[in-house]
């Protein structure tokens, strides 16, 4: 038995023309996407730079959907005021950055953001038991953190289905956003796993046609393995 779901579409603009990431943003949310992840790196915590918060609150009028930032910096705490005030609609932390992972969930909430955090493939959903019901989501990173367009780990896989049955008996679950090496070709196996948000920087921007990218993750029928193509809709 099959069933058809639908995932939110979060393109990552790290794959982006960052030339242009103004057109690239209009451009993503005409072709319907949901949201806009935009990865933020300090070369200390993954071996990468990007962009901070001056050049997010200039990208921040080019569409009105909601802009989560995925921080993956030492201190991200330092720094949240100048993302929210940049326009940013949520923050994801990894939780071995922050001192106390409640306290930062928590705080965040206070100043008006929503509360993520994300864990690398290599850390366990127990370290989220304390702060897994004050969260709005929970990121999991399918690839090791720093550059886009890397193969997703199908390990990983079976740590979304964990975190799903955690989440069973939680009220106000938070979302479950999937992050890294989602294509045509693992998207269903991701969604069948327990993903709600699919996060997707090559296989959007990597396209010359947005519109037919997006379209393809849009009413995935779950129950497949990694590795089948994924229906076009
Ligand atoms: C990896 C980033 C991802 C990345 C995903 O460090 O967190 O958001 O941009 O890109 P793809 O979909 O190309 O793997
Ligand atoms: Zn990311």
């Amino acid at each position: 038995m099959t069933e058809v779901k639908q995932p939110l579409i979060y393109p990552s603009i790290l794959s982006a023309d960052f030339s242009r990431l103004g057109d690239e943003i209009r451009n993503v949310d005409r072709a319907g996407a949901d949201g806009v992840h935009l990865d933020i790196m300090d070369g200390h915590f993954v071996p990468n730079l990007t962009i901070g918060p001056v050049v997010v609150k200039w990208i921040r009028s080019a569409s009105g959907l909601p802009y989560w930032a995925h921080l993956m910096i030492r201190e991200p705490m330092r720094y949240a005021e100048a993302f929210r005030d940049a326009g940013v609609d949520g923050l994801t932390f990894h939780p071995e950055t922050v001192e106390d992972a409640v306290r930062a969930a928590d705080q965040l909430r206070q100043m008006g953001l929503g509360a993520g955090a994300a864990l690398n493939p290599e850390t366990a959903i127990d370290v989220l038991d304390p702060v897994l019901e004050r969260l709005d989501r929970v990121l999991i990173l399918t690839v090791h953190p720093g550059f886009g367009g890397q193969k997703l780990i199908p390990e990983v896989l079976g740590k979304i289905r964990g975190l799903r049955e955690r989440l069973r008996p939680v009220p106000k679950p938070p979302l479950i956003e999937v992050d890294g090496g989602v294509d045509a070709g693992t998207a269903a196996a991701v969604v069948d796993a327990g993903a709600d948000v699919l996060i997707i920087g090559n296989a959007v921007f990597g396209e010359k046609d947005r519109e037919a990218a997006i379209r393809r993750f849009r009413g995935l029928s779950v129950r497949a393995p990694v590795g089948r193509e994924v229906p076009r809709a």
